[in-house]
């Protein structure tokens, strides 16, 4: 029997893909708890549940959805004894473009995520869970439901798991398909049966006005998944393995043009960009050179292959760091002016077209704005049109400045993140590549 990944680069420690890529691994219940499934659910129920939060402040593990906020400090905003009913949400939305980690854990481990619910549903005192799963996973969402079931007739979900006294059901709720149900608050009015607009922070930060105007914990697929290994392996080794900032694996997907596109699991910080890409990956198609990297999800900014990067060391001296060996850690990405997002790292080489690919971004962000802020609705729009007319090669040479005064104009001005991420791109993509865009704009289409 072959394994669903292939095996490791020897630069992989996988942790969240471990099973998955087990010769024979088969996502039913038997196969998990074969290989000590549910073990890391019974070991918490003798815990107390501040050890538990704890354990993941300790790991520090920070969340797999995009925005990177520790896990540990997320969860410590919940009172565990306030009188108020609380939730998890699990955010298995799953649509930035170039991530599609989540729906390949929903896919093939669910009961992975099922025990880092539970986990995480004891030490925050929740006795109702929702996975929230966008409608293009429909298979995803049998599956899911069908693990469920199955840890129910083990005892591991619903009344007095494994006999502990404690409560918890988990349901599957399936979105209706809009990019902006993955934005927390979004989601949170999707799974209330509302329309699906982002609420306003503050006052409504979901862990204290959430689903219900109860204090709510929205977590990643991913990041859920974690949580297993954070109690398996303990804090201390599990944080080893990443940065100090930064604990654990990261999962990484990997598209575009590289030799191996795919998934790939590194401990956080273990490799730079061009380890990624010229080892892990197996190196660009023959006889291209690199030109651009999206290092987390579309959202994030891009980065120009022959950039150099002013980045301080642990000695607080500044170097100057070729972006190939940028290390693909939270905190370096953001030093450089991006992120390590939700893990989709997108590889352009020279055979790409910048402007092409930006107005790709562009149709997507314009068509998935919800509405509600005006500078968002309107100027993901106008950043489209403008350049699918570059495009047809009637641009005229205001439009990258132009282009820019709408991108500035959305970022900050907006109820929620989407902002951000819909003028990223334009921003980026305009600073780091200017020639391309006037030579585009000035009829060269
Ligand atoms: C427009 C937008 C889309 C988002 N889409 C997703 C998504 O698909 N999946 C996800 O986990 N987080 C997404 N997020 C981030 C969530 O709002 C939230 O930060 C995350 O689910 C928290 O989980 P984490 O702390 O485990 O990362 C999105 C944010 C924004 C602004």
């Amino acid at each position: 029997m072959v394994s669903l990944i292939p095996q490791p680069h020897p630069r992989e420690r996988r942790v969240i893909f471990e099973n998955i890529s087990r010769p024979g691994w088969s996502n039913d219940i038997d196969t998990y708890v074969a290989h000590g499934g549910y073990e890391q659910l019974r070991k918490a129920l003798g815990m107390q549940p501040q050890e538990i939060v704890d354990a993941v402040k300790a790991a520090n593990l920070r969340g797999r959805g995009g925005a990177g906020f520790p896990c540990g400090i997320k969860w410590s905003f919940i009172k565990r004894d306030d009188g108020k009913p609380h939730y998890i949400v699990v955010n298995g939305d799953e649509s930035e473009p170039g991530t599609f980690k989540d729906r390949y854990i929903l896919h093939n481990d669910p009961h992975q995520l099922v025990e880092g619910v539970l986990i995480a549903a004891w030490a925050l005192n929740v006795k109702l869970a929702y996975i929230y799963i966008r409608c293009e996973f429909p298979h995803a969402a049998k599956i899911v439901w069908n693990a469920i079931k199955e840890a129910k007739a083990r005892g591991f979900v619903g009344k007095n798991i494994l006999g502990s006294g404690f409560d918890c059901d988990i349901y599957v709720h399936q979105g209706a398909a809009a990019y902006i149900c993955g934005e927390e608050t979004s989601l949170i009015e999707s799974l209330e049966g509302k329309r699906p607009y982002p609420r306003i922070k503050p006052p409504y930060f979901p862990a204290v006005l959430g689903l219900y105007m109860s204090p709510t914990i929205v977590n990643n697929v991913e990041t859920l998944c974690h949580v297993v290994h954070i109690l398996r392996m303990g804090p201390e080794e599990y944080s080893k393995m990443g940065t100090p900032g930064d604990g654990g694996t990261r999962t990484m997907c990997v598209s575009g043009d590289v030799m191996r596109p795919g998934y790939y699991e590194l401990p956080a910080g273990a490799v730079t960009l061009g380890e990624l890409i010229n080892d892990v990956c197996g190196g660009l198609r023959p006889g291209r050179k690199l030109k651009a990297v999206i290092p987390g999800g579309s959202s994030a900014k891009v980065m120009r292959a022959d950039e150099v990067y002013k980045i301080k060391g642990a000695d607080g001296v500044e170097k100057e760091i070729p972006m190939l060996d940028v290390r693909m850690d939270a905190a370096t990405l953001a030093s450089v002016g991006t992120m390590v997002g939700s893990g989709g790292v997108m590889v352009m080489d020279d055979s790409r077209d910048m402007v092409w690919a930006l107005n790709n971004l562009n149709q997507f962000y314009a068509h998935e704005s919800c509405g509600q802020c005006t500078p968002c609705r309107e100027g993901s729009l106008w950043m489209s049109k403008v350049t699918t007319r570059i495009m047809a090669g009637e641009g005229v040479a205001s439009d990258p400045a132009n282009l820019k005064t709408i991108a500035d104009n959305i970022a900050g001005r907006t109820v929620c993140a989407f902002g951000e991420a819909c003028s990223w791109p334009t921003q980026s993509f305009l600073a780091k590549f200017p020639e391309e865009f006037a030579a585009a704009a000035s009829g060269g289409k």
